[in-house]
């Protein structure tokens, strides 16, 4: 028995060595964790247990039968993240540079089981040359195998994926059907093609970092949600992140206590909106004096800055915040910020997140490229989104609500919950010059007359209260208020129900 125990701790060291000192030493190098280091910065102290560490690779080709290491690049378990349940694979580049075999796949197919089972969320931190080269289809298939779970998973448990190294080729369609993608900077990748192929085919020269670095894809091509600036970074935003999540579909979020009074009101908010109707503010401003203790979650910052997305608290409970920013684009809606945005919303319908809308937008944006681009699916999308959410929804126009951009932003008419409206706010078809541009261009060239029209027009819309008076407003409420009125709602909503009609699934103008 001694025996076996000794040889059991041998074999442990041997496996905890993953592809050797060297090539642990060249992870460092390149300022990287090894896989079980970064497990250890994400889950609590002690709280790992792993499964699966000596699974070895069957493949005999390539004299592959004489190259084994135990637990075949990836390791996988369970563990917390404050005291709650958590599932991680974390793939070893020491090993084969963290490729995924076939047992390398059924170690992360097994651990996505046990969390569908158990109702708990899975984090991949990915760090992967992508298929294995000696093992052809059988790696093909692994990948193939975990697609699928990942899209039996989505909204039932939250996926979460820590891109941490090289994921290239099909690898990527792994991360991007997972709710949320954070990256590393400088040290992370994702692409379909690399710089090579990029080449050959198209000419292009191109560096693996402008192809798919994390400053790419959080601002160019909107695919990761974060990017942060080393592992140790990353890991711990992430455990901040999941902080706000539900375990699974069927549960609520976790209360969490905050020393911020829901009864707490903003004088400063009464002066925010500027007198001048074309002027910006930022809105960010509205939402860290609303949340509890200023702590917001920003999603996918740098790209479609005219949209916010993210997670807050409001009286310990999470929120979703969706908010239109003055400050880009004049909060314009367009493809990228309608995409984002519907995105975010179906998440948080996916797993009972109440949603918080600040609405102050113009409109949809004009032009050919937004026309040639889409928009007509893409803005559908966020309409979609809104109409289908059954979770508590909460309103508040701050200033413009114009046009069709009006009704998509969690209207009434969507079944919004509570809408509710600031005096600052402007409800109307578009505004005034726009309007009177169309209504009365026989005066064009009478400027005191267009000057009159204006006026009418701008008494008639530029206030909340025609929308008040038909009841698509529930109240116009003082800025200073917004955050009492809105977890007053809340605790209201908080046993709402409702329910679509049955369906096999949607068909949501992707
Ligand atoms: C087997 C691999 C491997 C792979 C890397 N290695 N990728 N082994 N299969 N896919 C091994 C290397 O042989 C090396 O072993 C070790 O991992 C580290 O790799 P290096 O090349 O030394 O590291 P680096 O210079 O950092 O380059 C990393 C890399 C490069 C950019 C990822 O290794 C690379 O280009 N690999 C191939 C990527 C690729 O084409 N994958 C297939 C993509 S297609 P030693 O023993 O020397 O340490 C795909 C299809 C998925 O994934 C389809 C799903 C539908």
């Amino acid at each position: 028995m001694k025996d076996i125990i000794e040889q059991l701790e041998s074999a442990r060291e041997h496996a905890y060595l993953g592809g050797g000192q060297k090539r642990i030493d060249a992870q460092h190098d390149r300022g990287k964790l090894t896989a079980r280091e970064r497990i250890q910065v994400l889950l609590d102290p002690d709280s790992f247990e792993e499964y699966d560490t000596f699974v070895e690779h069957r493949c005999t080709d390539f004299g592959m039968e004489d190259n084994t290491y135990p637990g075949d690049g990836v390791v996988t378990g369970s563990g917390t993240i404050n005291g709650r349940l958590v599932y991680v694979f974390s793939q070893d580049f020491t090993v084969f540079g963290g490729s995924l075999s076939a047992t390398h796949a059924q170690k992360i197919l097994k651990v996505m089981d046990m969390a569908m089972k158990a109702g708990a969320p899975v984090i991949g931190l990915n760090d992967s040359g992508g298929a294995r080269i000696q093992e052809g289809v059988d790696a093909l298939a692994g990948y193939a195998d975990v697609f699928q779970q990942n899209i039996l998973a989505s909204g039932v448990i939250p996926q979460i994926s820590v891109v941490m190294g090289p994921c290239a080729g099909g690898a990527v369609y792994s991360p991007a059907m997972t709710d949320f993608i954070f990256m590393v900077q400088d040290s992370s990748y994702m692409f379909v093609t690399g710089p090579d192929v990029v080449k050959t085919v198209t000419n292009e020269v191109v560096t693996q970092e402008e192809l798919g670095g994390a400053s790419t894809h959080t601002t160019k091509s909107g695919i990761a949600d974060r990017a942060f600036e080393n592992d140790v970074v990353a890991l711990m935003q992430t455990r901040r992140f999941y902080d706000f999540l539900p375990l699974n579909n069927r549960q609520k979020p976790p209360k969490r206590p905050s020393f911020d009074s829901a009864t707490r009101t903003d004088a400063s908010l009464d002066s925010l909106i500027p007198s001048n109707p074309n002027k910006p503010y930022d809105m960010h401003e509205v939402i860290t004096k609303i949340v509890d203790e200023g702590d917001f979650f920003e999603l996918q910052p740098a790209y479609a800055g005219n949209i916010i997305t993210g997670l807050a608290r409001m009286d310990g409970e999470t929120v979703g915040i969706v908010a239109n920013q003055p400050m880009v684009l004049a909060g314009c809606l367009d493809i990228a910020s309608s995409r984002k945005a519907a995105r975010f919303v179906r998440f948080c319908d996916c797993f009972n997140i109440p949603i918080i809308t600040l609405v102050d937008v113009p409109g949809f944006l004009p032009g050919t490229a937004q026309e040639y681009g889409g928009i007509i699916k893409h803005g559908a999308k966020l309409l979609f989104a809104y109409g289908e959410a059954t979770v508590p929804k909460i309103t508040i126009i701050t200033r413009k609500a114009y046009g069709g951009a009006y009704d998509v932003m969690a209207s009434k008419h969507l079944r919004g919950d509570l809408n509710y409206a600031w005096p600052s706010a402007e409800i109307a078809v578009m505004g005034a010059k726009g309007a009177v541009e169309i209504l009365y261009r026989k005066d064009k060239d009478d400027p005191d007359k267009i000057a009159e029209h204006t006026q009418r027009y701008e008494d008639l819309f530029a206030n909340p209260f025609v929308a008040a008076k038909r009841g698509f407003l529930d109240e116009v409420i003082m800025p200073h208020n917004t955050r009492l009125r809105i977890i007053k709602g809340l605790r209201k909503l908080a046993s709402k129900t409702l329910e679509n009609p049955w369906k096999k699934h949607d068909n949501i103008p992707l």
